[in-house]
């Protein structure tokens, strides 16, 4: 047995949490569930970021103190995780008294050491990233992440020598290749050292802020957010105060965090660390964005999907389970309510609610609801059970590897090896020759079914134990991988439906879409601004297939950068499949998703049209890959 700690980023208290947020602490309770269903001693963090300029300014628009603003709104997160069934093992409020204490203890060593100075500073003090900005860092004059004209802010601060250790975190990076991850997150850092590293404002005078860790050195100053923030990580597990269990748990398996947090906790936290001689986590893993509409999720954007709106529509175990299906770790993925129904009627309601009802139903009406016994065995029936045998190994190695997305995969291909399965042996006709092969056929069903269940139980917790106990396990120890473990003879439980089919109305063919937003036209001109929205990219054909009763309509998948998507277009009168694959074509990114003859369409390729003859806009320099902006 193992120990595996893990982490969440602390959130910001006073934001709305949204699917972003849910999405990291989902992924955190499924790798934790994964690993103490393997065995492992697991200690999962979470918590809440609850000082600074930001949940200050929350605070006084309410205005009230911001502790008393900060336990109300804390509630709201550890609502949603109860909702969303995270089991986490502690809650940190970097408002704990504990918490604080940590904080001016690192504070104090580091500044004994000779690591914090003070002096004068001027930069762009961003209030959304609670960070300041130097000049070249900024685009057009704003604040990169939020588009905002950002103030000048000169003061008197406490700094710390980040710059001493640049030398020693690129060499540990280097050392460690498994200390970020993905890899080119990894570069991306790597990338960012090259330039000479700037030592990091730790301090806020009390005049400007005062919600925050006084200095232990100096009364006038609060510690700035990051500094408190990021100790978290090591004051959660006692720190300062119980040796044994710090000793137990540090370092962290993982810091699970969105890349919009990279800097800070590759580069600002390994350095604190060198300097508090303390050993850096194992890996710091970042995820990309849910997009919706192809920009991020986020508060300030005003395009969020929330959370508790999905559950109560449609349960918490399809929203868990899509998430962790439709992103790639790492690469960014587009959220939308299409492609959640589209995911959850063909994988839950189709492959697995199915194949759950098939089984009950043949074993309640021929074997009297109780499960059969095993009869001669054939090599169909071996091969099923061999896969099943397979499966377990293959899911461990690729969550060792964070393969999330691929472990839904690869167990759903199981499930549906299992339809195959019965497909071939037809046991409800079967059951009229043999009923002693028919009985056998349904064992080797449900006991497989029973194995697929217990690999996707980390990430639907709920819904694999009920479809459990409908096929008669009652075992509350899940991670038994082993053959046979299913009783004959066990009785089934009630059966109900474990995910009805969501039904949604057929969209007729339709690409005009509503502009968002009204474009100020003059002599028919627009603006530089209004065409600046308009996203164009260069995108790589990967596959292009006719769209079902529809002679004018390609559906094509493309590769845009990092990201792949899909779109439909009218184009194949014009261009065969095998003509497109391979092309690179120019697409707008950002136009409204739509639903194209029941085909969902992420946005629209560019094409020219003359004497009937469509041509499509595409690029041909070998230097131009897909994903470069055009403009
Ligand atoms: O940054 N897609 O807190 P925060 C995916 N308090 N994940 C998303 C997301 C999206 N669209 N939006 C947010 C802070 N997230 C600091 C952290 S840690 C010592 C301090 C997730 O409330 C993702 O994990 O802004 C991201 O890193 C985190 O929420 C940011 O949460
Ligand atoms: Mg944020």
């Amino acid at each position: 047995m193992s120990k595996f700690y893990i982490t969440t980023p602390i959130y910001y208290v006073n934001d709305e949490p949204h699917i972003g947020h849910a999405y990291t602490t989902i992924l955190a309770d499924v790798l934790s569930r994964y690993h103490r269903e393997a065995g492992d001693d697991v200690f999962f963090l979470t918590g809440t970021d609850e000082h600074g300029q930001k949940v200050y300014q929350a605070a006084q628009e309410r205005g009230i103190d911001p502790k008393r603003h900060c336990d109300e709104t804390v509630v709201r997160f550890k609502e949603l995780w109860e909702k969303l069934h995270i089991r986490y093992d502690y809650f940190i409020r970097t408002t704990d008294e504990y918490h604080k204490e940590v904080v001016k203890a690192i504070l104090i060593d580091i500044y004994e050491k000779g690591d914090i100075y003070f002096d004068e500073y001027s930069g762009h003090y961003c209030v959304g990233c609670e960070r300041f900005y130097t000049e070249k860092e900024l685009l057009d004059g704003k604040c990169p992440q939020h588009k905002k004209n950002l103030n000048v802010i000169t003061e008197k601060n406490y700094f710390f020598k980040m710059s001493r250790y640049q030398q020693q975190l690129i060499d540990y990076i280097h050392e460690n290749p498994k200390f970020i991850q993905p890899d080119f997150r990894r570069n991306e850092v790597l990338g960012f050292l090259r330039q000479p590293l700037e030592d990091l404002c730790i301090s806020r005078p009390k005049t400007r802020l005062t919600w925050g860790i006084e200095l232990p050195f100096d009364a006038d100053y609060v510690t700035y957010v990051w500094f408190d923030a990021l100790i978290n990580y090591v004051s959660a597990i006692g720190a300062t105060k119980d040796k044994k269990q710090f000793e137990k748990w540090w370092p962290a398996e993982f810091h699970l965090i969105g890349k919009d947090i990279l800097t800070t906790h590759c580069v600002y936290w390994p350095t604190m660390l060198f300097a508090a001689g303390i050993p850096l986590p194992r890996t710091i893993f970042a995820h990309g964005w849910w997009l919706s509409g192809d920009f991020k999720m986020s508060k300030s954007l005003g395009n969020v999907v929330k959370p508790l709106d999905l559950i109560d529509q449609y349960g918490v175990d399809p929203v868990r389970y899509f998430l962790m299906r439709d992103m790639v770790l790492g690469q960014d993925s587009n959220f939308s309510i299409e492609a959640f129904v589209r995911r959850y009627n063909s994988d839950l309601a189709n492959d697995l609610g199915n194949l759950v009802g098939r089984i009950c139903t043949l074993i309640t009406r021929h074997f009297d609801g109780k499960i059969p016994q095993v009869g001669d065995v054939s090599e169909g029936d071996d091969e099923l059970r061999s896969h099943g045998e397979r499966i377990g190994g293959v899911v461990k190695n690729l969550i060792e590897n964070m393969r999330v997305n691929k472990v839904v995969e690869e167990t759903l291909q199981f499930i549906r090896a299992i339809n195959k399965y019965m497909e071939t042996n037809q046991p409800w006709k079967l059951v009229k020759e043999d009923k002693n092969k028919a009985g056998t056929v349904l064992y080797y069903a449900a006991e497989s079914l029973r194995l697929g269940l217990q690999l996707l139980h980390p990430i639907m917790p709920s819904r694999t134990k009920k479809m459990m106990e409908m096929i008669g396990v009652k075992a509350t120890d899940y991670a038994d991988q082993t053959w046979g473990k299913l009783k004959s003879g066990a009785k089934l439980g009630q059966f109900e439906a474990p995910f009805p089919r969501i039904e949604t109305k057929k969209e007729p063919i339709s690409i005009d879409k509503k502009p968002t937003e009204e474009i100020t036209m003059i002599d028919n001109k627009i603006s530089f601004q209004d065409f600046s929205k308009v996203q164009l990219k260069t995108a790589k054909v990967l596959k292009a297939e006719k769209v079902e009763g529809a002679d004018r309509l390609l559906k094509i998948q493309i590769k845009v950068g990092d990201e792949e998507r899909q779109i439909v277009a009218g184009i194949a009168e014009h261009y065969s499949p095998e003509d497109l694959v391979g092309k690179l074509i120019v697409v707008v990114m950002n136009l409204e998703p739509a639903t194209i003859r029941g085909v969902e369409s992420n946005g629209m390729l560019l094409a020219g049209t003359a004497d009937n003859k469509v041509v499509l806009v595409t690029m041909d320099d070998p230097t131009i890959q897909s994903g470069v902006r055009i403009s």
